[in-house]
């Protein structure tokens, strides 16, 4: 098939433009929450887990098996190739409650990374993880919502976040305590379309809540669970993973924290928890490889002067600069 070198330009002139968009999207911390209690921590949510990188708590996840842990891709994966990092990078501390204290909680080393099919680097489609640790734990797991129960939420329906992100919109406070929010959940086509405006995709596995402008989960938060309490016990719905504007990336205005929807991932998660599944990411496979071979292929034909070309570059800058920025995710 021959492309004109007009429809490569416009093409990539989009992507370029898509990518720009995307940069407003890439930060994402809980805001305007409370302190948990010790007691409530560990009667209600023994399953929230700190993950450490290198030693040092960077985000959130879940106990959803004895020796399972659920997470966000972005935390578990190279910022630029979305390929799982080694798992001996990673520990977890599951039913922690304060980070300073080394006696609280369960940890855990790490010995099997599995993200998800098609996690995207850019967008965040499929910001999915799960990890296996090195024996059982024997805090409690929290429950996955069903399908139907998911599809039955709705709007405004109140659900809870947690975590140890950050507490500030304009500075980095990061409390040694874990902290809940409650947010609504969002119309799923306002929250699209709010994003859409200013260049970035929510997709079919990605859920709003909150945009009131008050309270959110924030950067640090990210992998961590957001949940309803259904009959006195809490189902887990979502998984923290994006949101806000270039200006302002966590409770902004009308734009609702992004989470994963659990739901579509409900084989897949049986599927790794049963092991049937392969550790690592997509990327490691040959057609990945060569899908990335292709692009940058792609980019020397086409920056011959031609304006496709110049967005080209412009997009990888502002992929560079979001890049950059996500390093305190
Ligand atoms: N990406 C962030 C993290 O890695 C979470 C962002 C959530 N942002 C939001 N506005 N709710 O910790």
């Amino acid at each position: 098939m021959q492309l004109s070198t007009r429809t490569i330009s416009s093409v990539l002139m989009l992507t370029g433009l898509m990518f720009i968009g995307t940069q407003a999207f890439a930060e994402a911390r809980i805001i305007g929450g409370t302190q948990v209690s010790e007691a409530t921590q560990d009667e209600s949510y023994p399953w929230i887990t700190a993950l450490l990188i290198n030693g040092q708590a960077s985000c959130g996840a879940s106990l959803i098996g004895t020796q399972w842990v659920l997470t966000a891709a972005h935390c578990v994966t190279n910022e630029e190739t979305g390929v799982a990092l080694s798992a001996s990078n990673y520990s977890v501390v599951v039913n922690d409650y304060d980070l300073g204290t080394s006696s609280d909680g369960e940890s855990r080393t790490v010995t099997e990374v599995y993200v998800a099919d098609g996690y995207d680097t850019v967008t965040l489609d499929n910001d999915i993880a799960i990890l296996k640790l090195s024996s059982t734990v024997t805090s409690a797991p929290i429950t996955l919502m069903s399908s139907s129960d998911f599809n039955a939420l709705s709007d405004g329906t109140s659900l809870k976040v947690m975590g140890w992100g950050n507490t500030s919109i304009n500075r980095d406070i990061y409390p040694n305590i874990l902290r809940e929010v409650n947010v609504d959940y969002a119309n799923f086509t306002t929250c699209k379309n709010q994003y859409a405006a200013i260049g970035a995709a929510v997709t079919d596995n990605m859920f709003c809540a909150g945009g009131n402008g008050q309270t959110d989960s924030c950067q640090g938060d990210s992998g961590g669970p957001i949940m309803q309490l259904v009959d006195g016990t809490y189902q887990q719905v979502g998984i923290v993973s994006t949101g806000g504007t270039q200006d302002q990336s966590c409770a902004a205005l009308n734009y609702p924290g992004i989470y994963t929807r659990l739901s579509n991932y409900q084989s897949w998660i049986s599927s790794v928890m049963a092991g049937n599944e392969t550790p690592g990411t997509r990327s490691d496979d040959e057609s990945n490889v060569k899908d990335n071979e292709a692009i940058g292929s792609t980019s020397s034909g086409s920056s011959s002067g031609s304006l496709g070309g110049v967005f080209f570059m412009l997009m990888l800058s502002g992929l560079w600069g979001a890049r950059k920025r996500r390093v305190s995710v």
